[in-house]
């Protein structure tokens, strides 16, 4: 029994949507096992931008560094699109990644056994992929400086790839520690033939190689990963790479399962973790009830396991999320011949049932 304070997130597009049927599970999970988890609501992306004139709000922002835990759904959508990229709905969760110093983004890929027919890949190449992507989220091309677009005379524009030391070491380092616990596989990514960025990356990788001698360590470029995830998904264990390499490979790999609604991810620093699903806001999909909240729901595990060590409680909700699959419910982005389709909350619904009779067995 514990009271956990998580701050809730919804967003845009399918935000609003996606968190409030994670939630039902949540709760349901709550009443189960007895814990109180109370949540508070702040106002980020484009909502925050119509009613605060602003992405991230300062008491968005004040509520995150409160909370234990922090519950994102996505942001983002059409209307914001013409906006100048430092004032867009997507500025408030780079923000908040940055603010809470969320530097390891775990992204794990796995293929489901009931799910193998929704993955776009052959049956035998698919089966038995299950890695995870750590993606460093605070530094790279995304934060580096100096950076613009300039209008005067010829227009030009300027991003600036930049990590330092220490940025480099401390991610690198969670990769090797979760890689030790897992089938103690490490590939670095990186565009060490190219960019110097990575050739200190690799360098640091090296490094810290030493002190995991119990880790088997490869290095790939990213054009040559991109390749090999979808050649060989299932003989990779942990990926770890840098802020924009990471954000292409981990939907790549999502795909692997059969959608990008099914593949959660947790933003951990040394004080602050924040929950969400890899997926955007989908506007395309947006208001019609059909998402798929599964991506939401394990990131809600993923929280009970890494933020409050909720490791049984974590488990029944990726065990009810296996067993309704297998069942064959399906949201219409994993569905095909022969399976049941459920819209967004019904799917939520059918999980919060599975973990009913999983804790009843
Ligand atoms: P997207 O991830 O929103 O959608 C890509 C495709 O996947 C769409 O066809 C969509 O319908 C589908 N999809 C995504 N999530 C799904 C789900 N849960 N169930 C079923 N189908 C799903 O990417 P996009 O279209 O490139 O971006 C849309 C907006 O979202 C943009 O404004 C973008 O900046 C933003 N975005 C936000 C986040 C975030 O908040 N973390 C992440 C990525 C993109
Ligand atoms: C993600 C998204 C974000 C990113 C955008 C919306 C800022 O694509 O979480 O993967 O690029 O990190
Ligand atoms: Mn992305």
């Amino acid at each position: 029994m514990g009271v956990y304070k998580i701050a809730v997130l919804k967003g845009d597009g399918i935000g609003p949507e996606i968190v409030e049927a994670s939630l039902l599970v949540l709760k349901r999970v709550g009443e189960i096992f007895g814990h109180d988890f109370v949540l508070e609501e702040g106002l980020i992306g484009g909502k925050a931008i119509d009613e605060k004139c602003t992405p991230l709000p300062q008491e968005t922002l004040d509520l995150c560094l409160k909370a234990d835990a922090v519950l994102l759904g996505a942001v983002g959508g059409p209307k914001w699109d013409n906006l100048p990229t430092d004032k867009r709905p997507e500025k408030g969760l780079l923000g908040i990644r940055k603010a809470l110093d969320l530097y390891a983004n775990l992204r794990p890929a796995k293929v489901y056994t009931a799910l193998i027919d929704a993955s776009p890949l052959k049956k035998e190449i698919a089966q038995g992929t299950d890695f995870i992507v750590v993606r460093e989220l605070t530094g790279d091309l995304y934060y580096g400086e100096p950076r613009g677009i300039f209008r005067n005379g010829e227009r030009y524009a300027i991003n600036t790839m930049h990590y330092t030391e220490s940025q480099i070491r401390r991610v690198v380092r969670k990769a090797f520690e979760i890689a030790r616990v897992r089938r103690k596989k490490l590939t670095s990514v990186d565009k060490s033939n190219v960019l110097e960025v990575s050739a200190l990356w690799r360098e640091i990788v090296e490094e810290e190689k030493q002190n995991f001698p119990d880790v088997d360590v490869e290095h790939l470029y990213v054009d040559n990963c991109a390749m090999q995830i979808i050649k060989r998904p299932s003989t990779f264990d942990v990926i770890v790479t840098g802020n924009m390499f990471g954000d292409i490979l981990s939907d790549e790999a999502a795909v692997i399962s059969g959608s990008l609604g099914m593949l959660p991810s947790a933003s951990l620093g040394d004080k602050h973790a924040l929950y969400e699903p890899v997926h955007g806001s989908a506007p395309d999909i947006a208001g019609k009830g059909i998402a798929n909240p599964i991506a939401t729901i394990l990131s809600v595990a993923m929280m009970l396991k890494y933020s409050f060590g909720l490791e049984k409680e974590s488990s029944v909700i990726e065990q009810a999320v296996e067993r309704v699959l297998q069942m064959g419910y399906r949201t219409p982005d994993i569905s095909s011949e022969g399976t049941t389709v459920v819209g967004t909350t019904e799917m939520a619904q059918l999980i919060s049932k599975e973990v009913e009779k999983l804790c009843e067995g």
